[in-house]
């Protein structure tokens, strides 16, 4: 028998279609409430998952009696103010990413977290789907010193003006855009496979400049549906990561790393290619890429934090450590040019 840990998830998009159900599913969690914007939406989430709380009352959901944690699933520039209430009412906190809209917010979140004394965690989750875990290890077998690092995106649930309606998505000023939908999580793959990024050079783009919202009025998109990002590592080797959100026909995710050591590839398909330079390629697969297999496992690690002291993984540090990588790809889309990403730590 495992100790549960009472949670409450903040969030009725990816925390109702991923978190919840997940955690539900967990004998070490007990969901114990859950919060939407609208109410009968809160009510819905809570009788669909049986949990007893359903509310649009954040301070409600953050006293309920016997609660230890918190997922923070909202849109972006909510997490930081979320993520700290929580922290100092003494819950456990594992918020989605990135951390929040800027390093500045990301490094209050942190420290409300260490001053009291709670485990932190960031839902970089991606990198525990099998295909990417396996690309991760056999980068770390083979490939050596990355010389050329490509990842490619191409989806199309963007391509046309009804395939989205307008949310905080498309809204730069909530810190929506697709830098951090899927970009954080290949930055976040790229500094866990090959250390500390220096500087990036960045290009993004609004395909579908206008959408409908829930009510039918017509709204500017603001935040990118497009974007590359060059960047070079603190050791050596360049990246190019892309994705393109407008695409008429989508495409499975390819990342290929040419190393001096070898070559590693994932392809559309989802198998891995593998081989030193001396050598043939291999291939395995095609691999696991579950969401909700990819979110259990940060939800039992974010549990071993809790209960046995473990170290939390994915980290607040490693959270922090995009988040610079983001300000700098925020700064380099703006001002169009290089930036160091040390010129924002
Ligand atoms: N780790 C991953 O793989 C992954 C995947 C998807 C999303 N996420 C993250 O999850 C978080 C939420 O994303 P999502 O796709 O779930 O978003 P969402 O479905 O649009 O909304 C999430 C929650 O925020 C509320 N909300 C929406 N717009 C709001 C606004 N303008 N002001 C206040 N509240 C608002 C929604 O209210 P209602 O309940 O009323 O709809 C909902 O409860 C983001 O940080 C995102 O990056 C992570």
């Amino acid at each position: 028998m495992v100790s549960a840990v009472k949670i409450a998830v903040v969030g009725g998009g990816y925390g109702a279609k991923v978190v919840l159900p997940v955690l539900c599913e967990l004998e070490e969690f007990e969901p114990v409430a859950v919060w939407s914007r609208r109410p009968d939406r809160a009510r819905e989430l809570a009788d669909e998952a049986g949990v007893a709380l359903g509310t649009t009352d954040l301070d409600e959901l953050l006293g309920v009696p016997g609660l230890e944690a918190v997922h923070v699933a909202t849109p972006v520039t909510m997490h930081a103010d979320v993520s700290i209430a929580a922290a100092q009412r003494g819950l456990h906190v594992l918020c989605e990413k990135p951390l929040a809209t800027d390093l500045a917010q990301a490094r209050r979140v942190a420290a409300a977290v260490a001053e009291a004394g709670v485990v932190g965690a960031v839902n970089y989750g991606r990198r525990f789907q099998v295909a990417r875990g396996r690309l991760i290890e056999r980068v770390r077998e083979v490939a050596g010193e990355p010389r050329m690092v490509l990842v490619s995106l191409v989806h199309s649930d963007h391509a046309e003006p009804g395939s989205r309606p307008f949310t905080w998505v498309q809204d730069a000023e909530m810190g929506g855009g697709r830098l951090q939908g899927y970009g954080v999580h290949d930055l976040d793959l790229l500094l866990e496979a090959f250390g500390p990024i220096e500087a990036v050079a960045v290009a993004t783009e609004v395909g579908v400049p206008e959408r409908a919202d829930a009510d039918g009025a017509v709204r500017v998109v603001t935040a990118e549906d497009t974007y590359t990002i060059l960047m070079r590592f603190t050791g050596g080797g360049l990246a190019v990561v892309s994705l393109v959100a407008t695409a008429h026909h989508k495409r499975g995710d390819v990342i290929e790393v040419y190393g001096s050591g070898g070559t590693v590839k994932l392809d559309a398909d989802r198998r891995l290619w593998w081989g030193r330079a001396d050598g043939e390629l291999t291939c395995e697969g095609p691999l696991e890429a579950s969401s909700r297999a990819a979110y259990a496992r940060v939800a039992r690690n974010f549990w071993s934090a809790i209960r046995d002291g473990a170290p939390p993984d994915p980290s607040l540090d490693e959270g922090l450590r995009v988040q610079a990588v983001l300000d700098a790809v925020h700064r380099a889309d703006v001002e169009r040019r290089w930036v160091e990403v040390r010129e924002m730590t």
